[in-house]
């Protein structure tokens, strides 16, 4: 059913096994001996992040945000909105943001801001994907899956009008679907 949605595969399963094994070790080294606590966004996130900490070799807590900021197209409203607050208090914690993918940088730019008057030891993130030629507002990312154009993706998290999450690869939306 998904195939008259998708122009490409872009990241099959393989490849985002070998991203996962390379991000994973890298957070690893970053957090070891920290008081480390990953964020995920709701609810796009919620996949990659799940399979990204079964590989953190860390003591780590999770916990969920949930932020609103596309109404159900392909492009920003440019309003972001906290859905759902963190649970648990994260002053003095090592905090790490885990997002799906970084588009104008306008959701993450009032995130960041958000989690840090919450006072946490430190503030980073990891994004699965990075579309740099989209950016708005300049965010600092500390850990990148993979760089890619600007295509609009569905798979693997990623939804269009809130489905293809399921997909376990990531594919490029064909055009016709939204331009339509
Ligand atoms: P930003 O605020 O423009 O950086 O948007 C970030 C959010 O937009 C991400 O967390 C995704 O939920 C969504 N998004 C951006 N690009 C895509 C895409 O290609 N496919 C699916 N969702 C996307
Ligand atoms: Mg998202």
């Amino acid at each position: 059913m998904s195939k008259e949605y998708i122009q490409d595969v872009l990241i099959s399963t393989e490849e985002i096994n070998s991203i996962l094994d390379k991000l994973a070790l890298n957070i690893t080294n970053e957090y070891k001996d920290k008081n480390l606590v990953v964020v995920g966004i709701l609810k796009g996130s919620a996949i990659f992040m799940c399979d990204l900490i079964k590989k953190i070799d860390c003591n780590l807590r999770i916990d969920f945000i949930e932020v609103s900021s596309y109404d159900n197209g392909v492009t920003s409203t440019g309003r972001v909105n906290v859905v759902k607050d963190l649970s648990d208090d994260i002053s003095d914690c090592d905090v790490l943001v885990v997002e799906d993918i970084i588009d104008s940088g306008v959701t993450l730019n009032f995130l960041l801001n958000f989690l840090n008057a919450k006072q946490p030891k430190s503030l980073k993130l990891c994004t699965f994907l990075d579309k740099p030629s989209r950016r708005k507002i300049d965010v600092p990312i500390d850990f990148i899956g993979k760089e890619i154009e600007d295509n609009y993706v569905i798979g693997y998290g990623f939804d269009y009008q809130q489905y293809f999450r399921n997909l376990p690869y990531v594919g490029i939306l064909k055009p016709e679907v939204y331009e339509k």
